[in-house]
């Protein structure tokens, strides 16, 4: 291929669950300042799965739109990331291309490092389009984040997938320059295998993730990298969106720049609206950002933005996109908005107890109540195997 082809994005969709715990109902059960929530850590609401929606639902449901837009038949590689794995060995993305009707003829993995995972499925993705132009890659981000009841991180859960279609000649955004690299071994937060939820020292996980800013910037930079001024906007990962705003403002003193509120709202208000109200989606958590600063944007024809992926453990990566001229007529903001807004509302006692509603490990036949909103479910299990079905 030529020199000058662009790669990146060619298409971008999300889903999330079919109900929502609101902060205001959390503090009212917790005895908290609802603004800690609302100011302190800038989340509004986390979205909540029934007990038939996981991973695989969710993936499924924001990748369905890309396969019914540009059809089946180039896609040749399948990449899920997530942290939230529900087998060992099985990668996830495998019932999703049986759920979607994908040919047989596809690459199917899965890839893992805490929240950074989709990172570097989209750069695995990059790489393959690169040696052939004429297929296209489905990178999928998933994830429903769980921390200890009654823990600080409870707050900041949430649940989304991302679903992006990685081709030649993207409509959206190419994918441009060098990367920052940033690896640090670091115990901030980790899941062992017999853990349904995260094990984290919250403070730490803060400091490691603005070390990994600097640092990945400082290679971004080193390795030739654009300036802060060429960008119109950063999309950092929020765990908690109030997180992007001191990031950024960790970037420009370590740019030496100012770092006065309007340069910051500027920067990082567009990217945190979805965020706020989906609550920490891990992977999926980023594209979440970026879906949201092109749909608020009108203005980005050309435009650069940064995207700086991060996984507690860890691992970070600074990249730029620039935005391809005529993107807003391929982004899919009704669906988003729809996505978002038609979740049900429960209360903390709802939200208590399907937090504590466990699925039975002995290879025992068990159906699951048909509770979604969305297009594919967990149906059944039966002999340790998960069974799918279109809802
Ligand atoms: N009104 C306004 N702000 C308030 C407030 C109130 N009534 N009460 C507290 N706050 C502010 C605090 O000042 C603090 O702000 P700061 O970060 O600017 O200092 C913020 O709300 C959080 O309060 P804090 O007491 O520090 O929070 P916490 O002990 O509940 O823990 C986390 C916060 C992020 C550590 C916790 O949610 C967590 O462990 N999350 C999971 C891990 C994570 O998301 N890590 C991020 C990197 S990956």
């Amino acid at each position: 291929m030529s020199a000058e082809t662009a790669i990146g994005i060619h298409d971008l969709s999300f889903r999330t669950t079919s109900l929502v715990l609101n902060h205001c109902e959390l503090a009212r059960s917790n005895g908290t300042d609802v603004a800690k929530y609302h100011k302190g850590l800038g989340q509004h609401a986390m979205s909540v799965p029934t007990a038939d929606e996981d991973i695989v639902t969710m993936a499924a449901a924001a990748a369905l739109p890309l396969v019914q837009r540009h059809g089946p038949d180039r896609i040749r590689t399948v990449v899920l990331a997530t942290e939230s794995s529900i087998d060992q060995s099985k990668a996830a993305g495998v019932y999703v291309h049986s759920l979607l009707g994908l040919p047989p003829h596809v690459r199917v993995v899965e890839v893992k490092q805490a929240c950074y995972g989709a990172t570097a499925a989209l750069q695995f993705a990059g790489g393959l389009v690169h040696r052939d132009p004429d297929q296209q890659v489905l990178v999928i981000a998933s994830d429903i984040s769980r921390y200890d009841l009654d823990s600080p991180g409870e707050a900041t859960q949430g649940a989304a997938a991302a679903a992006m279609l990685v081709s030649a000649d993207p409509a959206l955004l190419e994918l441009t320059g060098p990367s920052g690299l940033f690896t640090a071994d670091v115990m901030d937060f980790w899941r062992p295998n017999y853990r349904a939820t995260a094990l984290v020292n919250g403070k730490e996980s803060v400091t490691a993730y603005l070390n990994a800013v600097e640092g990945s910037w400082r290679d971004y930079r080193a390795r030739g990298g654009l300036p802060l001024e060429d960008f119109r906007a950063f999309c950092y990962h929020q765990p908690y969106t109030r997180l992007a705003f001191k990031a950024h403002r960790a970037l420009l003193e370590t740019c030496g720049a100012r770092a006065d509120d309007d340069v910051l709202q500027q920067a990082v208000a567009p990217t945190t609206g979805y965020n706020e109200t989906v609550g920490n989606s891990y992977t999926a958590s980023v594209y979440l950002a970026l879906t949201a600063v092109l749909e608020n944007c009108s203005d980005l024809d050309g435009r650069t933005l940064g995207l700086f992926s991060y996984g507690s453990g860890s691992v970070a990566e600074f990249i730029a996109t620039q935005v391809r001229p005529g993107y807003r007529s391929h982004l899919r903001a009704d669906a988003h908005r729809e996505a978002v807004g038609a979740r049900q509302p429960i209360d903390y006692e709802t939200y208590r107890g399907l937090r504590l509603q466990n699925l039975p490990t002995d290879g025992s036949w068990y159906e699951l109540p048909h509770q979604t909103r969305g297009p594919f479910r967990l149906a059944a299990l039966r002999d340790h195997q998960r069974i799918y079905e279109a809802a």
